[in-house]
C-alpha cells in the first residue's frame, strides 16, 4: 500500500534519532500503520553538517517552511526548537495547509499550542506532541486516552532530565553541579539554551501542557511560578539526606477552589524536599516521572526516560503511526473549539 510519507525539519539530537528509528525499526512500524512510513524531504539550518547519517536520499529544503509545500506528504515533523521562529512558522504553514504536525517542542506548544490547536481543528489536520512531555514517556496518552472518564484533582512531576541528572550526580558525588551540565549536553539531554533547563522554564513549559491537557484549560505558561535548580548546592543535598529527605525539581499544578469565585489555577516549578520514601523521591538520572491525582483511578504514576535521542524520538514517531493509522486525537483534552466552556479557571489563574 501507499507509504506514509514525511518531511522533517531538524537533524540534531532528535531529527537523527527520528531517522534511525524509522530505519530499525521499519517492519514493525510498518505492520503497525498498515503501510511503511517515509521521510521524504528534510531541513536544518547547515546543510554540509556530518550528522553521522546518510542524507542523500532525502529532499532538501533550506528553508524548514517549505516543508509545508512539498508535493504529496502527509505530515511533517518539526523538531528545530524554539517557542517562535522558524518552528512556529513551520507549524501555521503546515496546518493552514491542511498537513498535519508532530513535534516535540514543548516551548512552542506552551505558549502557541491553543492557537495551534485551533488552526488544526480548522483545517481539519492534527497536532500532535507526545514527545513534548516526558519524550518517549507516554503521559500526554494517558491522560487524554486513559484517564478520560476522571476529574483531575493534582499533577506533580519531575519533567526536566537535565536538571534531575544534575541532582542525582550531586548527591553521589557530594560536589556542585560544575562539569554534569556538559556530561547532560554531551548525552543529547540539554536543551539548545541549557538555562532552559537549570532554571526550571523547560519544566514549565511541560507543565502547562500537562495541566491543559488535565484540566481542560488553554496553556498558561505565563502563569508558572518558575524556580530552578541553579542555587542548590551539594552542601543542601547532604543536609537534607541528613534529615531523611531527597531534593527534586518538583513540578506542580492544582485547581483550588475558591467560594464564590472561579477556581484558582496553580502551577509551580521548584526544588522540593521529599520523604524518601516519596513515589518521586527515587527519580533519578534522566528520569522523568509524573503522578496524576484521578478522582476515580486514584493515583497514576508514569515514569521513563525524559530525554535523549532514542526515547524522544519513540514519542514522535508514536504520534506518526498514530496519524498512519488514521487514529490521530484531538489536539487538546478538550478539542480547541469547545475550550469556552472549560475555561472555569481561566480569569482566576493568575
Ligand atoms: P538540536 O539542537 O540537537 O537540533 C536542532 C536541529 O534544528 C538542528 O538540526 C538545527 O540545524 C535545526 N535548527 C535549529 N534552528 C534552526 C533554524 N533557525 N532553521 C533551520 N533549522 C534549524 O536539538 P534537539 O534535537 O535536542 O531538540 C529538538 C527539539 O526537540 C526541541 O524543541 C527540544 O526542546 C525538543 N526535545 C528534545 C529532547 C532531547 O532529549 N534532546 C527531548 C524532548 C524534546 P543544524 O543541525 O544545521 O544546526
Ligand atoms: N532538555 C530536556 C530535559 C529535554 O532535560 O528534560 C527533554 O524535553
Amino acid at each position: 500500500s501507499d507509504a506514509f510519507k514525511l518531511g522533517l525539519a531538524g537533524l540534531g539530537t532528535v531529527g537523527t534519532g527520528v531517522l534511525r528509528l524509522l530505519d530499525d525499526n521499519a517492519d514493525l512500524l510498518a505492520a503497525r500503520a498498515g503501510r511503511p512510513i517515509e521521510v521524504v524531504a528534510v531541513s536544518a539550518r547547515t546543510r554540509g553538517r556530518d550528522r553521522g547519517i546518510d542524507l542523500s536520499g532525502y529532499q532538501w529544503c533550506d528553508d524548514p517552511a517549505d516543508l509545508a509545500q512539498v508535493e504529496g506528504l502527509d505530515a511533517v515533523i518539526e523538531v528545530m526548537g524554539g517557542t517562535d521562529g522558524p518552528a512556529l512558522d513551520l507549524a501555521r504553514a503546515s496546518l493552514s495547509a491542511g498537513r498535519s504536525v508532530v513535534t516535540a517542542n514543548k516551548a512552542m506548544i506552551a505558549t502557541h499550542g491553543f492557537e495551534l490547536a485551533q488552526a488544526a481543528e480548522a483545517a481539519g489536520a492534527a497536532l500532535l506532541f507526545e514527545a513534548a512531555v516526558c519524550a518517549g514517556t507516554p503521559i500526554l496518552q494517558t491522560m487524554r486516552d486513559g484517564l478520560s472518564a476522571n476529574r483531575i484533582d493534582r499533577i506533580e512531576g519531575i519533567l526536566n532530565g537535565t536538571s534531575n541528572y544534575i541532582l542525582s550526580a550531586m548527591e553521589r558525588s557530594g560536589e556542585d553541579f560544575g562539569e554534569t551540565l556538559a556530561e547532560a549536553q554531551r548525552l543529547g539531554y540539554a536543551e539548545a539554551d541549557p538555562a532552559l533547563d537549570v532554571d526550571g522554564g523547560d519544566a514549565a513549559h511541560k507543565l502547562a501542557i500537562l495541566a491543559a491537557l488535565g484540566f481542560g484549560l488553554r496553556p498558561d505558561f505565563a502563569g508558572v511560578e518558575v524556580n530552578g535548580i541553579r542555587d542548590v548546592r551539594a552542601a543542601d543535598i547532604a543536609q537534607a539526606e541528613r534529615l531523611g529527605y531527597k531534593i527534586r525539581l518538583v513540578a506542580m499544578a492544582d485547581l483550588v477552589d475558591r467560594p464564590g469565585e472561579a477556581p484558582a489555577l496553580l502551577q509551580r516549578v521548584r526544588p522540593c524536599l521529599l520523604p524518601a520514601d516519596h513515589l518521586l523521591a527515587g527519580i533519578d538520572g534522566p528520569t522523568n516521572a509524573v503522578l496524576t491525582l484521578g478522582d476515580q483511578s486514584g493515583p497514576i504514576l508514569i515514569q521513563g526516560a525524559g530525554a535523549g535521542s532514542a526515547a524522544t524520538a519513540s514519542g514522535i514517531v508514536a504520534d506518526v503511526v498514530a496519524l498512519a493509522r488514521g487514529q490521530a486525537r484531538a489536539p487538546l483534552a478538550v478539542p480547541a473549539g469547545q475550550l469556552a466552556v472549560a475555561e472555569r479557571a481561566d480569569s482566576g489563574a493568575r
